[in-house]
């Protein structure tokens, strides 16, 4: 085995969006949404900016039903890069789905990709007939179409991508957010959608060849320009005035990078995680983003200026120093319209049930120098076919989390949430950053049976074993 490298690949970009964009006059910025007027209808829709929104085509208020399309396209990345991409619908990301807690979420896929395909509803907790488990559902054929059906059970920031070579069909663009709106929350005067993702170029623009270095194996695919929303993140802007209150819902949607983000020249608190809205809302000056993690966040424009979401990233300097750079992944212009603030009021959330632990687990993870190359491993199993456990549906099951080696694994769990022990980080989660060499501890709730894989989200360690599956079996 071949020792591996404790430090993270310090990447970055100063720029090559920046570069391509000299003498640019293109203008990136999403316009902002017309705000409801004085007449307050008395139920609100929430306005909502980033990107398209996929066309509901049932009328059932109830029911949202949606048709993607994958398909190979060209795509503008912002001052004229254009890149063959993979998207849903021609777009990348794909469009955002929409829906309200409770609905019935029926999406027609149809595979216009030249390979086999599926989608999984990352965080839903949904059948697992329905979680696009290439281990359960065949994959869908090129030019065949698959109709998945499910209810959207909480409310949250979610987001959908393949399972299939999912290293190459997410970093190519195949990627959309799902947002489950409750409308016993506040009313909030525009929510952004704030999809964060890299791309790994070649100083010609192109997209670099998929594991051209070792490097790739070992952190996954760290890439060197940022975007928000499928544009170089120094197009995104946006507008607001004073008084104005938002939600952001942050998904960093990228194949390995781990996102140490803040928001500047704004008053903001953390509301929500993976598993949706926080009982008690708490402050932060960095939010620290793994892979396939979401965060809400609720944002109050004070003043005048510029609000800049910061993405805080490892670059070298001239001398080879590792140095961090605040790169903006958004900013907004805010002017002063003398308009009175806007005033968030959440209505009480009961703090998580205290449940006694049934069952203690350990979950090892590792890797081997094999005949092919590097094995990524869970408990000494690469691309393991058989369950790591079988749990009973209801258990409460303690999971620690040993990362016995230096690079980083956001680990994943399908269908089901966990708590993270301590305080550092609450809420519910589906996806925890274990950072190398050390241990983290979570409490996962078994509430939803079924076969569900069980990963790391760094999609290179995915695909080369880090890999395997429980089972939860149904009460009885
Ligand atoms: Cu978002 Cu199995 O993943
Ligand atoms: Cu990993």
């Amino acid at each position: 085995m071949k020792p591996m490298s404790v430090r993270r690949p310090s990447v970055l970009i100063p720029s090559i969006a920046a570069a391509l964009l000299l003498g640019s006059t293109a203008c990136g910025a999403e316009p902002t949404p017309e705000l409801p007027g004085g007449d307050t209808p008395e139920v609100l829709a929430p306005v909502v900016w980033g990107g398209e929104v996929a066309k509901d085509v049932d009328p059932d208020p109830d029911v949202v039903e949606v048709w993607l399309t994958s398909e190979e396209k060209e795509i503008d990345l912002g001052g004229g890069t254009v890149l063959p991409m993979l998207t849903y619908n021609g777009l990348y990301p794909g469009p955002r789905i929409e829906a309200k807690v409770g609905d019935e979420v029926v999406v027609h896929f149809v595979n216009g990709l030249r390979e086999p395909q599926t989608i999984h509803w990352h965080g839903l907790r949904i059948s697992d007939q329905m979680d696009g488990s290439p281990r359960i559902q065949s994959p869908v054929e090129p030019g065949d179409s698959f109709e998945y059906r499910f209810v959207v059970p909480e409310a949250g920031t979610f987001w959908y991508h393949p399972h299939v070579r999912s290293n190459v069909a997410v970093e190519r663009g195949l990627q959309g957010a799902l947002v489950v709106h409750d409308p016993a929350d506040p009313h909030f005067d525009l929510e952004r959608v704030i999809v964060v993702d890299d791309l790994l170029l070649n100083a010609d623009g192109t997209l670099a060849s998929f594991f051209g270095s070792h490097m790739e194996g070992m952190h996954g695919r760290w890439g060197n320009v940022l975007l928000t929303n499928g544009r170089f993140s120094e197009l995104a802007t946006g507008e607001a005035v004073v008084g104005q209150a938002e939600r952001w819902r942050i998904v960093n949607t990228a194949n390995a990078r781990t996102m140490s983000l803040s928001v500047e020249g704004a008053d903001f608190w953390v509301v929500g995680t993976d598993g949706g809205r926080l009982p008690t809302p708490y402050r932060s000056s960095r939010i620290t983003v793994a892979v396939g993690q979401r965060y809400d966040l609720e944002v109050h424009y004070d003043a005048v200026g510029e609000v800049r979401l910061y993405n805080h990233v490892l670059s070298s300097d001239a001398q080879g120093n590792t140095v961090e750079l605040a790169l903006p992944n958004l900013v907004v212009d805010v002017v002063d319209t003398a308009r009175a603030p806007t005033e968030i009021v959440w209505a009480p959330k009961d703090a998580l049930p205290e449940r006694s632990v049934d069952r203690s687990e350990e979950l090892v993870f590792d890797a081997v120098q094999g005949a092919n190359g590097l094995e990524w491993r869970i408990n000494g199993v690469s691309h393991g076919m058989e369950p790591l456990f079988t749990f009973a549906e209801g258990e409460t099951v303690e999971l620690l989390l040993r990362n016995t080696l230096g690079p980083e694994h956001p680990f994943h769990l399908h269908g089901q949430f966990f708590a993270i022990a301590g305080t550092a980080q609450p809420g519910l989660k589906d996806t925890v950053l274990v950072p190398g060499m050390s241990d983290v501890r979570i409490t996962a709730f078994m509430d939803n049976p079924g076969r569900w894989m069980a990963h790391c989200h760094i999609l290179e360690h995915a695909e080369l074993g880090m890999m395997s599956e429980i089972v939860v079996t149904p009460a009885p």
